[in-house]
């Protein structure tokens, strides 16, 4: 499985085929994605935040983002937001591998992770990854995160660890 990669900036990839593909299929979070870095309104660089792409070379195909959940009805939250995968590219494993990156990497700062699939039929995609249903106002889906316990396998606390200094 091709690993996901860190990204700090929108700007030295190719975005165009994923952005029609999202929008050509009624999506937006692609163009929110790009509009909202581009005009500083929300570039996941908070603590806690990040986002992540796989790529066919310079070519974006999948990209999925860690924001803060500004709602703290389940703890300190993490929110999984503009999760996308451009057709030619899915049931390869592209967004689970994205959705547990940013498990990994959220079991370091946040007790929960947050979900709203909205309309989007990507329900039983997140109940598949162990998120739950949840009837709560812009909230679909929780994840609670294995820190919660305070209980980390030497392999997860290494994996914890790394991914704190990238
Ligand atoms: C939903 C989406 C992100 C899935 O991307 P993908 O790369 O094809 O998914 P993966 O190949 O990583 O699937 C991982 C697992 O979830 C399962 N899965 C994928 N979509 C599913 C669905 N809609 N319902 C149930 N299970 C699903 C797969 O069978 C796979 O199972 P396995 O790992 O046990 O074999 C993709 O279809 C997409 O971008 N859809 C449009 C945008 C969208 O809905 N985004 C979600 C925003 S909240």
């Amino acid at each position: 499985m091709v690993k996901p990669t860190r990204i700090e900036s929108v700007d030295p990839y190719d975005w165009t085929e994923i952005l029609i593909a999202s929008q050509s299929e009624g999506h937006n979070m692609v163009n929110r994605l790009l509009t909202d870095f581009r005009e500083g309104t929300n570039r996941f660089d908070a603590p806690g935040e990040l986002f992540f792409a796989h790529f066919h070379e310079n070519v974006v195909v999948a990209v999925a983002g860690l924001n803060q959940e500004k709602d703290r009805s389940f703890g300190r939250a993490g929110r999984v937001r503009r999760l996308y995968v451009i057709p030619r590219s899915r049931g390869n494993g592209l967004a689970r591998s994205l959705v547990e990156k940013i498990t990994l990497s959220a079991s370091a700062h946040f007790d929960a992770l947050t979900v709203n699939v909205g309309k989007l039929d990507a329900r039983g995609f997140y109940e598949h990854l162990g998120f739950t249903p949840v009837e709560h106002p812009g909230i679909t889906h929780v994840k609670k995160l294995a820190h919660n316990n305070g209980v980390h396998s030497i392999s997860e606390s290494r994996a914890i660890a790394s991914s704190r200094n990238k």
